[in-house]
């Protein structure tokens, strides 16, 4: 997607080879800022401290790593640690589990001295297949919401949380994918962008986007997406997952749950964008199988935004002292899910296997 008229991917390799460029998602909405990844320790801590986050970024971000580690020690043992570092960073999404599995399977069978250049090269190919994905997904999301628009006669009001934009994968993103789609195809669409505390990836990231590419977006906070369903405003919710069950679980955002429980009260449909690599043919039950990644406490008692200086600061919102718990993420049962986008169609909640059913078989 394009910032000031010039396009950009999420992540791209330097044009030396021997290193990687992302955009340091932890200085926006208040300043552009790229940097170069040069090793695998450089990808951990982007993954980690979240220069880089969304499940399909950090997959492609992990795949970068490892070629990075690669190039400094291609041993097996090396490639082992690389792969058991790069693993830990996050735990919640599918993405960097499946990614880091791709490249590891590519190159074992090669010699060390081909593994570096080889890696490199796949972990291109994985960010191309993203952008293909996602592409996809706001094509086949974009019938859906041409649908809901022919319904609604007039404006479309879709409520998004956290960020599943083009930030959080390679280009594109899942969930506003259909958005871009039905906005350039002239349809009138407007989004309600939960702020998504404690991080405000929402708030940050999400209108950030959408104000870029001029698509009519307002910020609310978090606990106002009910009221705005009770009151009419929103025609459907579209969200993103960091990991969804073969059986329809979706593991998202903190508060994505509610905002699933508020939508079922209100009759309002309530999709996820999903990607085939964020499925985890492997567990049933999402409540009890997926990890739920817990961050420091201070991304709750403190909040990051521009100080009228201009500085980009943290301040303090509880007294010191005050525990905070940071529960990164939640998950939806099937039940409270109307259906799923994917790069291959659009799926009911338990519909997931007819879609890829070669995944589901390989998985059994
Ligand atoms: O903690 P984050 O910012 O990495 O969480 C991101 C999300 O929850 C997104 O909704 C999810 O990764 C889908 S991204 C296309």
């Amino acid at each position: 997607m394009k910032v000031d008229g010039t396009a950009y991917r999420s992540i791209w390799p330097e044009a030396d080879g021997r290193a990687v460029r992302i955009i340091d998602q932890t200085r926006l909405p208040h300043r552009f800022e790229t940097v170069r990844l040069e090793s695998l320790e450089d990808a951990a801590h982007a993954i980690r401290a979240m220069l880089v986050r969304g499940a399909p970024l950090i997959g492609a971000t992990g795949a970068y790593g490892l070629a990075l580690g690669l190039a400094r020690d291609a041993s097996d043992a090396a490639l082992d640690e690389a792969f058991r570092t790069l693993l830990a960073t996050r735990p919640t999404g599918a993405n960097l589990a499946w990614a880091l599995e791709d490249v590891a399977r590519t190159v074992r069978p090669l010699p060390p001295g081909e593994r570096a250049a080889a890696a490199f090269a796949r972990a291109g190919e994985i960010c191309d297949e993203d952008v293909a994905i996602n592409y996809a997904i706001g094509e086949h999301g974009l019938g859906l919401i041409r649908a809901a628009a022919a319904r609604r006669q007039g404006r479309l009001n879709v409520l998004t949380h956290c960020n599943a934009g083009w930030l959080a994968t390679v280009d594109w993103g899942t969930a506003l994918a259909p958005i871009y789609r039905a906005h350039d195809a002239g349809i009138e669409v407007h989004v309600w962008v939960d702020e998504t505390r404690p991080r405000n990836q929402g708030a940050h990231l999400t209108a950030w986007e959408l104000g870029r590419h001029g698509v009519p977006h307002t910020v609310i906070v978090d606990n106002a997406a009910g009221h705005a369903m009770q009151r009419g405003l929103v025609d459907l919710c579209i969200v993103g997952t960091d990991r969804t069950t073969a059986t329809g679980d979706v593991c998202n955002k903190i508060g994505t749950y509610t905002k699933a429980l508020a939508a079922h009260d209100n009759g309002v449909p309530f999709h996820v964008a999903l990607p085939g690599p964020t499925i985890d043919w492997t567990v049933s039950d999402g409540l009890a199988s997926i990890p739920i990644e817990e961050r420091d406490a201070s991304e709750v008692q403190q909040v990051w935004g521009r100080t009228e200086a201009g500085d980009v600061a943290a301040v303090a919102v509880t007294a010191p002292g005050s525990p905070a718990a940071n529960y990164a993420f939640d998950v939806t049962p099937a039940r409270l899910v109307t259906g799923f986008i994917t790069e291959r169609g659009l799926a009911a909640p338990d519909g997931l296997g007819r879609l890829f059913p070669e995944r589901l078989a390989a998985a059994e």
